[in-house]
């Protein structure tokens, strides 16, 4: 089954969607204690053309930093990588609502530096939202960026752009102190006006008691299935890395199919059984 369909007019495979058919942030919002949020990460056109119609949100993710260039984190990503895979996700897409993370650097320094940095990914990708991390300390920017017509999602517990200040990915609220901790960014950023939240690596029970304390609906990664939503990346969740962190379910073997796929192109070259007599042309009245 195809995922997409030509765009007669203009021959395009991915025709621009049609405005305001997508999944706006109010839709996503009122999902809140409604039907789970199915939401993925997304960096390419293809892929995002075939989780689009399983998705109700594409997220950009900053993971893009590891996944795709092989950094040691994401603090190197910058806002042009951002925006380049955002366009890409836009335009393979056409039903979920895809929102682009904001990388570490472009927004912690005040909201205007945030407001400015957050139009620029909207314009120059097509998204309709963007994601940055952070709790009580980012609750005055993100009142900032909604009142000015930028929804936001929030992202508390393991914030990885804090790595350094973190000292690690290990999840949290393991004591009282960490867990109010999480819960008070939870809110924070809740009230200040974000449309969705991100609980990433947090303890179950703080994850139940955000998603109840909270308006807007939670999208859980290693939280719980008590989540408004759930959000994995992608490459995880399709098994495509020998080690994938405790929280990820591989609901594929793309490594496996990918290397054997590899291997079965190198033997067939090696025996120069490629190309075979269907991938080779041939002119009329051929001179054989
Ligand atoms: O960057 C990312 O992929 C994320 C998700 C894991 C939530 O922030």
């Amino acid at each position: 089954m195809s995922t997409y369909t030509i765009d007669t007019a203009t021959s395009r495979a991915t025709p621009s969607p049609a405005p305001m058919k997508r999944l706006t942030a109010p839709a996503i919002m009122a999902r809140k204690g409604g039907d789970p949020i199915v939401a993925l990460t997304a960096y390419t056109m293809r892929t995002a053309q075939l989780l689009d119609p399983h998705c109700d949100l594409l997220l950009v993710g900053d993971s893009l930093g590891q996944v795709i260039y092989g950094l040691p984190s994401t603090i190197p990503v910058t806002l042009e990588m951002m925006c380049a895979h955002g366009a890409a996700v836009v335009r393979g897409s056409w039903h979920a609502l895809v929102a682009v993370d904001m990388p570490f650097g472009s927004y912690e320094a005040s909201p205007d530096q945030a407001f400015m940095n957050a139009a620029r990914i909207l314009k120059e990708t097509g998204a309709a939202a963007v994601k940055l991390e952070g709790g009580e300390a980012m609750a005055e920017t993100v009142a900032f960026l909604a009142k000015r017509g930028i929804p936001v999602i929030g992202h508390v517990g393991l914030t990885p752009q804090a790595v350094n200040a973190l000292g690690g990915y290990r999840a949290r609220g393991r004591d009282e102190a960490e867990a109010n901790k999480v819960l008070a960014d939870a809110k924070a950023v809740a009230e200040a006006g974000c449309f969705a939240l991100v609980l990433e690596g947090v303890m179950e029970e703080i994850a139940v008691e955000a998603t109840k304390s909270v308006a807007c609906p939670t999208i859980g990664i290693g939280a719980s299935a008590q989540c408004d939503g759930q959000i994995l990346v992608t490459e995880d969740m399709l098994g495509l890395f020998e080690r994938t962190p405790r929280f990820v379910k591989r609901f594929g073997d793309l490594a496996g199919e990918i290397a054997a796929a590899a291997e079965a192109y190198a033997k067939a070259v090696a025996s120069r059984d490629f190309p075979g007599e269907d991938q080779i042309y041939r002119a009329k009245g051929d001179r054989k």
